[in-house]
């Protein structure tokens, strides 16, 4: 196995301290929806939100990892699924870190969330459901891609030739088909609240 005589260092300096220096805890924000839900919007917009607050983050973005750290993976299910896994493990990371980790991947497979899920404690992982209709999505259509899978261009599409499994008990269901932008942010901002992750 690669990685094994590789032994644990223990840091110095440690989560906590991190969020005592930041003023906020950390956590991960996992939204999880169908491509064009707006995923991406909103949890670019939750980030602003938090910037004004004096909150540190960061955004992973299913289209941006896919040009660099996962630039070696497609959309089959197991390249989901490693997809899926990086980010989960790079999250843990980032929460260690002391950031609030936000991340915009349609992350399809109840199975792949619950793994990145498991990574972390109880309470660090909130998963955000952006609920759009298909109809909705593909209506939208911003990036052109349910025209060309409808037309048999591309395979394995997420909600066309491919399925998505929505969440069961998501921490927050947000409905990206209909309610407005600033509702749907101010939604997020009161889960951290009522979480305590940032101060009410
Ligand atoms: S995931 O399934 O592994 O979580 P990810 O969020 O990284 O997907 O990437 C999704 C984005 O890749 C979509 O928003 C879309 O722009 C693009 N894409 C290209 N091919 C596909 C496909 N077969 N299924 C879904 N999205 C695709």
């Amino acid at each position: 196995m690669a990685s094994s005589n590789i032994i644990w260092h223990k840091p110095v300096v440690k989560r906590a301290d991190r969020e005592w220096l930041n003023g906020h805890k950390s956590t991960i924000l996992w939204f999880t929806g169908l491509s064009g839900a707006g995923k991406s919007t909103l949890a670019h917009a939750v980030e602003s939100r938090l910037l004004q607050l004096g909150c540190r983050t960061f955004v992973f973005d299913g289209d941006n990892v896919r040009h660099g750290l996962c630039a070696d993976l497609g959309f089959s299910k197991e390249d989901r699924s490693e997809n899926i896994r990086r980010i989960g493990e790079m999250c843990k990371l980032f929460v260690e870190a002391g950031v609030i980790a936000l991340t915009a991947f349609i992350s399809p497979f109840r199975q792949d969330r619950q793994r990145a899920r498991d990574l972390v404690a109880e309470g660090d992982f909130l998963e955000i459901y952006c609920q759009a209709p298909l109809a909705i999505c593909e209506q939208r259509d911003v990036k052109g891609l349910y025209k060309r899978a409808r037309a048999g261009e591309i395979p394995e599409f997420t909600g066309i030739s491919s399925p998505y499994e929505a969440p069961e008990i998501p921490e927050l269901v947000v409905n990206t088909g209909t309610q407005d932008i600033e509702e749907s942010v101010a939604m997020v901002i009161n889960l951290l609240k009522s979480r305590s992750i940032i101060l009410d």
